[in-house]
C-alpha cells in the first residue's frame, strides 16, 4: 500500500527512530508499504520515519540495468550498525521528504553495516558506490537527520528560500 511521505520540515523526522524488537506480520506490511511507497515516488531509499513509523527500518532498492526495482531486488536493513568505513566522495543526493532538491553531500566511499533482516536473522553488507550513500542517507534518517543539515549555511539559506517558495505553488 502507497501511503503518504511526510515532507521536510515535518517536526517527526527529526526523531530518533526506536529499535525494532518485534519481527512480525506488522512489520512485514511495514516494510512491503515502504517499497511501494518508494517506488511510486521514484526514490532508491526510504526509512519507516518517512511514511510515519519511527522505527529503525531502512528500505533500499537500486534500480537494475532496466531501471526497475523489482521487489525479489530490495535490501531491507533493520537495526543497522555501521563497523567500518573508508574514502570520502562528493555525491548529489535527494529525499523523498524534499522532493525536487538535489544537492552535493560529503559522504565515506565505502561503508560495512550489521544489521537484521524482516525476520530477525542477523546479516552483514559491504556496499559502495549508489548503496553505499543510499545506507548513509537511510542511517540518517533513523536518527532524524536530513541531509541539507549538512549544507554550508549559505546553501542551507538558499535551500529554504527556494524550498518555501515552491511549498507556495
Ligand atoms: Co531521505
Amino acid at each position: 500500500m502507497i501511503r503518504p511521505v511526510l515532507l521536510y520540515p515535518d517536526k517527526r523526522l527529526r526523531k530518533r527512530s526506536a529499535e525494532i524488537t518485534r519481527f512480525d506480520e506488522k512489520l512485514g506490511e511495514l516494510l512491503d508499504d515502504m517499497h511501494d511507497t518508494m517506488v511510486e515516488k521514484k526514490g532508491v531509499g526510504i526509512a519507516a520515519v518517512q511514511i510515519g513509523a519511527p522505527v529503525r527500518a531502512i528500505t533500499i532498492n537500486i534500480p537494475d540495468e532496466n531501471g526497475e526495482q523489482l521487489r525479489e531486488n530490495r535490501i531491507e536493513i533493520i537495526n543497522p550498525t555501521m563497523f567500518s568505513c573508508s574514502g570520502g566522495v562528493l555525491w548529489s543526493e535527494g529525499c523523498l521528504s524534499i522532493p525536487e532538491f538535489n544537492e552535493d553531500v560529503m559522504r565515506f566511499e565505502k561503508v560495512a553495516i550489521a544489521f537484521v533482516d524482516r525476520n530477525g536473522e542477523e546479516r552483514s553488507l559491504e556496499a559502495q558506490g549508489l548503496l553505499a550513500i543510499a545506507i548513509q542517507h537511510e542511517i540518517d534518517h533513523l536518527n532524524g537527520k536530513l541531509f541539507v543539515e549538512y549544507l554550508s549555511l549559505l546553501k542551507r539559506k538558499k535551500f529554504e528560500k527556494e524550498w518555501k517558495k515552491s511549498r507556495k505553488n
